[in-house]
C-alpha cells in the first residue's frame, strides 16, 4: 500500500497557519551539535522525515537522542564512532554536514559521499577543499571520504579560504570544522542563507567565535572546547514562501505565522511584482491579499537572491498568469522535473536547458501526477488546489521529507485534500477513476 493525496481544486483558503521549524537549519544544527563535549536542546525542530534520517545518523556515531514534541536533547559527550553508515546516509545528503564536527572534535572522520539526488549531480568538492586548506588529509576511497588531521596533530588549524561558489552545504561544514581549530579562519565567498546564520547563532551560543556570518565573509577563531546550549531554529522560510503562494494560486487570503519576513526578501518582492499584496500584520505575521496573478521572470541564485527551494512553487503559479514567465534555474542542473507533471494538468511550458518559457492559460485541470522531489512534490499540491477537478498525487515521501502536517495545514485553510491509502501496484490514473477514498 502507498499513500497518494486527492486534491479537489477550486476551494477558497481562509485563515492563518502555524509555520514549523527550518528543515534546513534542524538538520545542519543537529550536526552542529556534535561539536560540543556536553547535551545541548534545539527547540522548534520540525517531525520530519529527513530529520528522522539525520536523527538516525547521529546516532549511530554515539549520540544520545530524546525528542519530547518539537524539542530535542542531544547528547555528544561521548561521540566515539567517526564512520558514518552508508545506508543511512544514501538516504539523506544533508548528512554529510557532519563530517566537520566528527573531524574537528575526533581529528579523524569517515562519511560516505552522499551521491547524486533528483536535482543534480550536488558534488562536494568544496567540503573537501576546504578541509583540506585547514590541514586535513582527505582521500576518497570506494565512495568514502575519509578525513584525519595531518601530521599527528589533533587540531586542525585556521587558514584562508575562498569558496569558488557560495555553497550554503560547504560553507556549513567549514565553519563548523573551524570552530574548534586551532587560530582564525576565514572564509569568503561565503553563502549567506538564514540558515548559515542560524547555526553559527547556535555555535556562538556553544561558546564558538564567530563573525559575520550571513555575510560574504565569515570569521572563525577557533575555541579549544564548546559548551551546552539551549536554542529555538528559525521558522522555516520556504514553508512560509509555499503558504504564500498558496495563497496567491488559489485566490484567497491567508496568513502565516512565525515567519521572519526579512527571510522572505525575493519571494515577497516576486509575489508582489506577480500581483499579489503582502501585509506584514505584526512582526512575526505575513498575510497575503490575492489578485489576479501577472507574468514576472524569476532567475534563482544564492541567498539573497530568488531561492532554488521555491522555483518549482512560483512556476506553478506562473502557470495561471496573463502573460509569459521565463524561469531560468541557475543553482541546480536538473530541477525542472515539475514541468512535465505540469503539463499534464494543461500548463503550456517549454523548457530549453536550465530556462522554462511559461505561458500562462486561465485554468488548470486535474490530473494524476507523481512528486519527482521535494519541492516539486509542494508544486503539485499548489497546482491541484487552483485546477478544476481532482488531482491524485504520487511519490508523497518526497513531501514528507520536507513539510510538517502540510495535509492537515491546508485542511484548516479549507482545502479539501486528503491522503488516501492505494495498493501500491495502483496507479495514479486508477485512483482517479477509481474515486473511492479510504484513509
Ligand atoms: C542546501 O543544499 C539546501 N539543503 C537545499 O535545499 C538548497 O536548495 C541549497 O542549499 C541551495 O540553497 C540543505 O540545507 C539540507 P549548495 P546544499 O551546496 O548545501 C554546487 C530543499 O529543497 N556545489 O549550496 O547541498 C551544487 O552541486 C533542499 O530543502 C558544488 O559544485 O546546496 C549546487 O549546484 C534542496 N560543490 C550548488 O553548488 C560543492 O562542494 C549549490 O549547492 C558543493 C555544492
Amino acid at each position: 500500500m502507498e499513500s497518494v493525496l486527492h486534491v479537489r481544486g477550486r476551494s477558497a483558503l481562509s485563515g492563518q497557519v502555524t509555520i514549523s521549524g527550518a528543515k534546513n537549519a534542524a538538520l545542519v544544527l543537529m550536526a552542529g551539535a556534535l561539536l560540543c563535549p556536553e547535551p545541548c536542546r534545539l527547540r522548534n525542530v520540525p517531525n520530519l522525515l529527513d530529520v528522522k534520517r539525520m536523527g538516525q545518523i547521529v546516532r549511530a556515531l554515539g549520540v544520545k537522542l530524546d525528542a519530547h514534541g518539537d524539542v530535542l536533547d542531544i547528547d555528544a559527550t561521548h561521540i566515539g564512532q567517526s564512520q558514518a553508515p552508508y545506508e543511512l546516509v544514501s538516504q539523506l545528503r544533508a548528512s554529510f554536514f557532519v563530517i566537520g564536527p566528527v573531524l574537528a572534535r575526533l581529528g579523524i572522520a569517515r562519511v560516505p559521499l552522499p551521491g547524486g539526488c533528483a536535482i543534480g549531480a550536488r558534488p562536494v568538492d568544496l567540503h573537501v577543499r576546504g578541509l583540506q586548506a585547514l590541514g586535513a588529509d582527505v582521500q576518497i576511497h570506494h565512495g568514502v571520504v575519509r578525513a584525519c588531521v595531518r601530521g599527528g596533530r589533533k587540531r586542525l588549524r585556521g587558514a584562508k579560504i575562498y569558496l569558488d561558489y557560495p555553497s550554503v552545504g560547504a560553507t556549513e561544514t567549514l565553519m563548523m570544522a573551524a570552530t574548534l581549530a586551532d587560530g582564525e579562519t576565514t572564509l569568503d565567498n561565503a553563502a549567506q542563507e538564514p540558515e548559515v546564520v542560524d547555526l553559527a547563532n547556535f555555535c556562538r551560543a556553544m561558546g564558538a567565535k564567530i563573525q559575520g556570518a550571513g555575510t560574504k565573509t565569515i570569521r572563525i577563531v577557533g575555541v579549544p572546547r564548546l559548551h551546552q546550549a539551549d536554542y529555538r531554529i528559525v521558522p522555516d522560510r520556504i514553508e512560509a514562501g509555499t503558504f504564500l503562494v498558496a495563497g496567491a494560486i488559489t485566490q484567497s487570503e491567508i496568513s502565516m505565522s512565525p515567519v521572519i519576513p526579512d527571510h522572505l526578501t525575493a519571494a515577497i518582492a516576486k509575489l508582489r511584482a506577480m500581483g499579489s499584496q503582502v501585509a506584514m500584520d505584526s512582526p512575526n505575521t505575513l498575510r497575503v491579499i490575492p489578485s489576479p496573478i501577472e507574468a514576472a521572470d524569476i532567475e534563482t541564485q544564492p541567498y539573497p537572491g530568488f531561492p532554488t527551494d521555491m522555483q518549482a512553487q512560483f512556476m506553478a503559479l506562473s502557470t495561471l498568469s496573463n502573460g509569459n514567465s521565463v524561469i531560468t534555474e541557475t543553482v541546480f542542473e536538473n530541477r525542472l522535473r515539475h514541468v512535465a507533471e505540469l503539463q499534464r494538468m494543461g500548463a503550456d511550458i517549454r523548457v530549453k536547458g536550465n530556462i522554462a518559457v511559461v505561458r500562462g492559460v486561465p485554468m488548470l485541470s486535474g490530473a494524476p501526477v507523481v512528486a519527482t522531489d521535494l519541492r516539486a512534490s509542494a508544486a503539485l499540491v499548489l497546482a491541484g488546489l487552483a485546477a478544476d477537478g481532482k488531482t491524485v498525487i504520487q511519490g508523497l515521501h518526497h513531501l514528507d521529507r520536507g513539510y510538517e502536517n502540510l495535509t492537515e495545514k491546508l485542511c484548516r485553510l479549507g482545502a479539501d485534500i486528503e491522503r488516501v491509502m492505494v495498493p501500491s501496484s495502483e496507479t495514479a490514473t486508477e485512483a482517479i477513476e477509481s474515486g473511492q477514498p479510504s484513509a
